[in-house]
């Protein structure tokens, strides 16, 4: 089972790599193969909405040359997708959004070209906030679940913890033991 866990956090020792180091831990323990992806490293051109992507079959086919192309591969080669950010003013970090704004190329849905890249993918989401879950990550939620429907990927679910006392509030039993649970339900879903 291979998944692609893309963190989205500018902090590479912050609260949402805190969270992850269970949750990865117990995928690997289980023998699954992950990609893990610090995208504040990465060079993420925001989408030119040329539409160059819809007439390209069978491959990605953005004409901007960053290391997109690379995630992309990364992407379509997983099982399951793990957005992994914290909540900035309600939403994913901006890489994250850059990110998936590039991800026309991967729905041939406006062009000559026809079909999917990544339908039928697994996705779920790992947050940390601030505020409280509902009203901290829900907007996120809610708008990757759309993003899903729409692009006929599998929303598994969210795994979320808040942030009240920094790395310490990741640290707890109840963060590490919930990040665990969640990777073994990921894993539980048929693959
Ligand atoms: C610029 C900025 C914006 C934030 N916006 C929100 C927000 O809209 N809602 C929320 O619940 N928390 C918000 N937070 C709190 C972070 O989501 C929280 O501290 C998170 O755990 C940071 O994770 P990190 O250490 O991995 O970067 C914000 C923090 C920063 C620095």
């Amino acid at each position: 089972m291979n998944f692609c866990v893309l963190m989205a956090s500018p902090r590479l020792k912050g609260n949402t790599v805190e969270l992850l180091k269970p949750f990865i831990s117990e995928l690997e323990d289980n023998k699954a193969n992950v990609t893990y992806i610090p995208l504040s490293e990465k060079m993420i051109l925001p989408c030119k909405g040329c539409y160059a992507c819809q007439n390209v079959s069978d491959k990605y086919g953005c004409i901007q040359q960053d290391d997109v192309l690379d995630i992309m591969d990364s992407i379509i080669a997983c099982d399951c997708i793990v957005l992994a950010t914290p909540i900035y003013s309600w939403y994913c970090t901006a890489p994250m959004k850059a990110l998936l704004d590039r991800h026309y190329g991967l729905n041939k849905f406006y062009g000559s070209a026809k079909g999917s890249l990544w339908a039928g993918k697994k996705v779920a989401i790992i947050a940390t906030h601030g505020y409280d879950a509902e009203y901290g990550a829900g907007p996120f939620e809610n708008g990757i679940k759309r993003l899903c429907v729409h692009s006929k990927l599998n929303y598994i679910g969210m795994f979320s913890v808040r942030d009240e006392d920094n790395l310490a509030s990741f640290q707890t039993e109840t963060a590490i033991n919930g990040a665990r649970i969640f990777a073994r339900r990921l894993l539980s879903c048929e693959f």
